[in-house]
């Protein structure tokens, strides 16, 4: 890792951005999305952390809401009204205001009775909203079933033997504009094959539509982009290049059609760690516990999606040694890795646990009355 003395005078537990490999990420990104004239919305819910924002917004992405709060941050943070969309399957009467008020540039809608709020409150607004339709296209991102989003049994999205139906009910009403599809079938993926997959229904879809009459003139395709969580050192940047070629060669626009994505983990996770100080070693009958001080309230993914993260000790240098490294919170579950491999272990030894970026931060809790994590930025 890199700035190991800034990262040894942190106060732990710390997120630790690295802002230089989040711009080359943010490069990267926008060579390879830029090649095909895509635009790019960051997905706020990944890291809504206001220095990442600001940076993430210079660079001219987009952002993905799902909440008020996350529009208002995102307009805090540079991103303009316009290039903001807004999705999410439980959105309140005043946060639909709220993006109507901004003219946001599009609501992802999850349904009818969604839709027709919408209708209601434009219309007692004097405003028109733009809506894309979400769909759920029953193509399996074979990632963990908790952020698996795409196939009929999620609660996301509108199902495809619905969407006949739904297209003609929102095209009757007089405060709401049709202008896209949209789609999100999950995350970490990594396969480019279920992407394909992907845009093979989205073909489907597309020409279904055309025969009614029906052309839009933009399509997004949610995120989803995995990263290497294995070897954080060997990918730090995702394979940007990869997904958009997949998306330019199997999917086929309409005419003009704009193609949009709404990328958060890729943008953001290989350049954040969580830096957690050892409290105690504690010997177990057949086990060796590593007790940090930075628990599943600080980075909940283990625990809630027995995620894998890389872990270091950034102070040791002795002959490895294999330990179970769990957090001082009163569940089992607040444990970062079993059988795990570190230098030698002390007392006092500081752990990074790797690619926390993303859905680190943002998801972290104050569970046990524990403070929140710090956060602190490569200098
Ligand atoms: N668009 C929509 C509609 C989404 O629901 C999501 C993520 C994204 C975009 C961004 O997806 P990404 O590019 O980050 O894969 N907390 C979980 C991940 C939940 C993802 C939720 N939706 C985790 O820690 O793995």
């Amino acid at each position: 890792m890199r700035n190991l003395e800034q990262i040894k005078r942190l106060s732990t537990p710390s997120y630790y951005y690295d802002i230089e490999l989040l711009d080359e990420t943010l490069h990267a990104l926008h060579k390879e999305a830029d090649a095909y004239g895509y635009h790019v919305h960051y997905a706020v819910k990944a890291n809504a952390n206001p220095v990442l924002l600001k940076r993430i917004s210079r660079q001219g992405l987009g952002a993905d809401c799902v909440s008020g709060n996350e529009i208002k941050r995102a307009l805090e943070c540079g991103f303009p009204a316009d290039s903001i969309v807004y999705a999410g399957v439980g959105k309140s009467d005043a946060e639909i205001e709220l993006a109507l008020e901004q003219d946001i540039f599009c609501f992802n809608c999850e349904s009818l009775p969604e839709i027709q709020v919408i209708d209601e409150i434009a219309g007692r607004m004097g405003k028109k909203a733009k809506i894309a339709l979400r769909i759920n296209p029953n193509v399996d991102a074979h990632t963990h079933h908790y952020i698996t989003t795409g196939i009929e049994e999620n609660k996301f999205g509108i199902y495809l033997y619905d969407l006949e139906h739904v297209v003609q009910e929102t095209l009757q009403r007089s405060h709401i504009q049709l202008t896209g599809l949209h789609f999100h079938i999950g995350s970490q993926i990594t396969d480019m094959s279920v992407f394909r997959g992907l845009c093979i229904r989205a073909n489907e879809i597309q020409a279904n539509l055309k025969e009614h009459g029906l052309i839009l003139p933009h399509i997004n395709f949610g995120g989803g982009l995995g990263i290497n969580y294995q070897e954080p050192d060997r990918q730090p940047i995702a394979d940007f290049k990869a997904y958009f070629a997949t998306f330019a060669r199997f999917f086929e626009p309409m005419p003009h059609q704009q193609v949009h994505f709404e990328l958060g983990r890729s943008v953001v996770a290989q350049c954040g760690n969580l830096i957690a100080k050892v409290l105690y070693v504690k010997e177990g009958k057949n086990r060796r516990f590593v007790i940090l001080d930075a628990g599943m309230n600080d980075l909940l993914r283990p625990a809630l999606y027995q995620a894998f993260h890389q872990m270091e000790n950034l102070t040791s240098n002795l002959p490895e040694a294999k330990y179970d490294i769990v957090g001082p919170i009163c569940e089992s579950a607040d444990c970062f890795g079993k059988d795990i491999a570190l230098n030698a272990t002390q007392r006092g030894d500081l752990i990074a646990i790797r690619s926390c970026g993303a859905y680190g931060e943002t998801m972290a809790s104050r569970y046990n009355l524990r403070d929140l994590p710090h956060c602190a930025y490569s200098e």
